[in-house]
């Protein structure tokens, strides 16, 4: 037995959390619903199926909700949640604005029930080992964060087309990507400067690039494209690359491969000498001599997503904080407003 769930919204990702679910120890999934019936037909045994959120919720067996349902429900959804008494995660964008999610915690603590986010890509090993190199601060003062993510064919299906419904991929990704960022590097976001394009897609945006400068001194650069190709291997993964004053570091794929890349030499080897390059004579670029450029191995990480669903129980059982708080969230949403604004006006936007 353990903490009850239900689930409202069965399709990507309401099947993702009735299996990783239905396999953990202390949690236990009562019933599933979707307003479209199709969806419904392969809900695994012994879970009682819903027609409606509204049926879901008379359940008083029922003490959590995850609210898996397009973007543009989020906000009913969470309110009749918080009036039926359950306590909720909801799936990321919580809200498609601040004065959205500015709503949903007013309902909530007007209900008095616990309301946090599924960001479970803060889990995600590639970022994680990012941030494991960040923290032991390996390459001594960060000066740059770079985060890359292509896809192919515009990647953009279902409702995700439409803006109606809270489509496009600085919902869908962009969420994720800022939010990662936003945890890991402790500092202010001073400035914003945005692009965000329909490359291919009619309605919704599925090219952004997101140029962020923190009070620390780190400037962070997101980009994402649903069509930006290359013949590379994993090239349509994640890529990361932070440079510091003592080395840099690449990772590349979800599953992190890269270095820790630094200089046996540094400055010292700077003696203005020229290196005759294709392009011509050159002091400070062309290729470093042989030996100048070593590589260490990047720290093993261990994580996956259902430790977000781990941390959840301990969280829920008051023995620890929820991992994704609403603040964190509002943050994420607001700095998404600053990065709309910056593509809209083509300037950079003051952020805190
Ligand atoms: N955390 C992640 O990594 C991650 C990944 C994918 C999607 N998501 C989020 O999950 C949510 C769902 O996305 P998806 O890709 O699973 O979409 P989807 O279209 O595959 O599934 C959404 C389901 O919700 C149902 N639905 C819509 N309104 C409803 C309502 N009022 N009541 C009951 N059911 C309703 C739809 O019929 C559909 O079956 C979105 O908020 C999305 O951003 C999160």
């Amino acid at each position: 037995m353990g903490i009850k769930f239900g689930i409202i919204g069965h399709g990507f990702m309401g099947h993702e959390h009735e299996s990783m679910l239905t396999q953990m120890d202390g949690v236990e999934v009562i019933g599933i619903c979707d307003s479209n019936p199709a969806q419904m037909e392969d809900v695994k045994e012994g879970i009682i199926r819903y027609g409606s959120a509204d049926e879901l919720l008379s359940n008083p067996d029922i003490q959590v909700v995850i609210i898996a349902a397009n973007n543009n429900q989020h906000l009913e959804l969470v309110t009749k949640a918080a009036k039926a008494g359950k306590d909720i995660i909801c799936e990321k964008p919580a809200a498609m604005s601040v004065a959205e999610l500015d709503q949903m915690v007013n309902v909530v603590a007007e209900n008095n029930v616990k309301f946090t986010v599924h960001q479970q890509r803060r889990f995600d090993p590639d970022f994680r080992t990012v941030k494991e190199v960040y923290d032991r601060h390996s390459l001594g003062e960060i000066y740059t964060v770079k985060n890359q993510l292509y896809g192919f064919n515009g990647n953009m299906h279902d409702w995700h087309v439409f803006v109606s419904e809270g489509g496009g991929m600085l919902f869908d990704w962009g969420v994720h990507l800022i939010d990662q960022l936003l945890w890991m590097i402790d500092a202010k976001v001073t400035s914003v400067f945005a692009t965000v394009k329909n490359v291919i897609n009619e309605e919704v945006d599925d090219f952004f690039n997101i140029q962020l400068l923190f009070d620390n001194g780190i400037t962070a650069e997101l980009e994402l494209g649903t069509y930006y190709l290359k013949d590379q291997p994993k090239w349509f993964e994640r890529h990361w690359f932070m440079g510091g004053d003592k080395g840099s570091m690449y990772v590349d794929g979800f599953r992190p491969e890269g270095k820790i890349v630094r200089t046996t030499g540094l400055l010292t080897n700077v003696s203005g000498k020229r290196t005759m390059t294709a392009a011509g004579p050159t002091r400070s670029f062309g290729n470093p001599r042989e030996g100048l450029i070593i590589t260490e191995e990047l720290p093993e990480v261990k994580t996956c997503h259902r430790d977000y669903f781990e941390q959840f129980i301990r969280a829920y059982e008051g023995k620890e904080d929820f991992f994704v708080k609403i603040p964190e969230v509002r943050r994420v949403l607001s700095l998404m407003e600053a990065v709309r604004e910056s593509a809209r006006t083509k300037k950079s936007v003051d952020f805190e």
